[in-house]
């Protein structure tokens, strides 16, 4: 094995993020393609790569010669590119911002972790997230750090591009988690890296790859009359682009695994996307997410798990 295809046992995501999938690896490590613990399989792309739950789960487990991962998310992207470039001088950025945090008491807590977050949103403006620059590795330093102090812990902007999340209460938040970050650098020097719409990673696309299609979920609650409104700005349309995609990848001789929310949950009638992917296998899964706020609606519901090939269950 050489050093470039060394299995990376212990990077995990970095980032908690919205839509998260660590609660379903178990279902996706059932159904993944055989070829993969074989020869066969030398690449991986992900391009709607979020957290990077399944592509941190994948790389702990096969070895892939080269990857691909993708979002439209320019925050997130710009984080993964600081990790692959600069990880040391995101590590010093980030040992001033947690020392600096744990030494205060909880309201001082609060004001500081205010101060960065209007930093964060002041700089929204100014910085240009198209061209590497030094400005890149505070911005990663503040997202990281808004992302584990935050309430919740997610990292989540407004359609403005803010974040508006309110400062959360932690005795002893994990700000820096050195070692990970250096997994994560190492991964990632084996990776491609690209911002922008799914389609643009199609390019990577071969026999020999694995792809992965996390797109942001239709949504459950929908009104009948105006089917195109989705709250993350992926319309049906866009589930109709991705499932071309889809196909397209399929002609290249890859193997692909898609994920979505189950319109069965709200609508029996509703085949969306049994239609759309008729020629491919299609298995509902029990997954654990709140389908409404009326509490006697909430339980256990079904996501969807696509495949180009028989979903052997191993
Ligand atoms: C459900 S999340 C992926 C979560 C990820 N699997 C994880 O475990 O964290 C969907 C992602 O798709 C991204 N996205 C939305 N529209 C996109 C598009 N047109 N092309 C690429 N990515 C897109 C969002 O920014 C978001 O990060």
């Amino acid at each position: 094995m050489t050093e470039q295809t060394k299995l990376v046992p212990a990077a995990r995501p970095f980032l908690k993020w919205a839509g998260g999938k660590t609660q379903l690896l178990d279902e996706f490590a059932k159904r993944l393609p055989f070829e993969l613990r074989g020869e066969e399989i030398t690449r991986y792309l992900e391009p709607f790569i979020g957290g990077g739950a399944v592509y941190f789960y994948l790389n702990r487990n096969f070895n892939f010669e080269k990857c691909s991962i993708g979002d439209v998310n320019q925050e997130l992207i710009l984080s993964y590119r600081v990790i692959q470039n600069s990880v040391q001088k995101l590590i010093a950025e980030l040992e001033i911002l947690e020392s600096d945090y744990l030494s205060r008491d909880e309201r001082k807590r609060e004001e500081f972790y205010y101060e960065i977050r209007a930093s964060f949103n002041q700089k929204l403006t100014e910085i240009d997230f198209k061209n590497y620059n030094f400005a890149w590795i505070e911005r990663t330093a503040q997202i990281i750090f808004l992302n584990r102090t935050c309430y919740n812990g997610l990292f989540r902007v407004n359609r403005s591009g803010e974040f508006n999340v309110p400062s959360g209460r932690y005795k002893n938040p994990d700000i820096l988690d050195e070692d990970n970050l250096k997994d994560v650098a190492t991964l990632l020097r084996r990776t491609e890296i690209s911002l922008g719409d799914f389609t643009r990673c199609g390019e990577f696309v071969d026999e020999h790859t694995f792809v992965y299609c996390d797109p942001p979920y239709r949504p459950l609650n929908r009104s009948s009359s105006f089917t195109s409104y989705s709250k993350d700005g992926f319309t049906d349309e866009d589930q109709v682009r991705l499932a071309e995609f889809f196909k397209e990848l399929d002609r290249r001789g890859a193997k692909i695994m898609l994920s979505n929310s189950d319109p069965k949950n709200e609508d029996p009638e509703d085949t969306f996307f049994d239609d759309l992917f008729s020629e491919y296998y299609i298995e509902r899964v029990p997954a654990r997410r709140r389908i409404n706020c009326d509490s006697s609606r909430r339980g256990d519901i079904n996501e969807l798990i696509i495949t180009n090939y028989p979903q052997k269950k191993s």
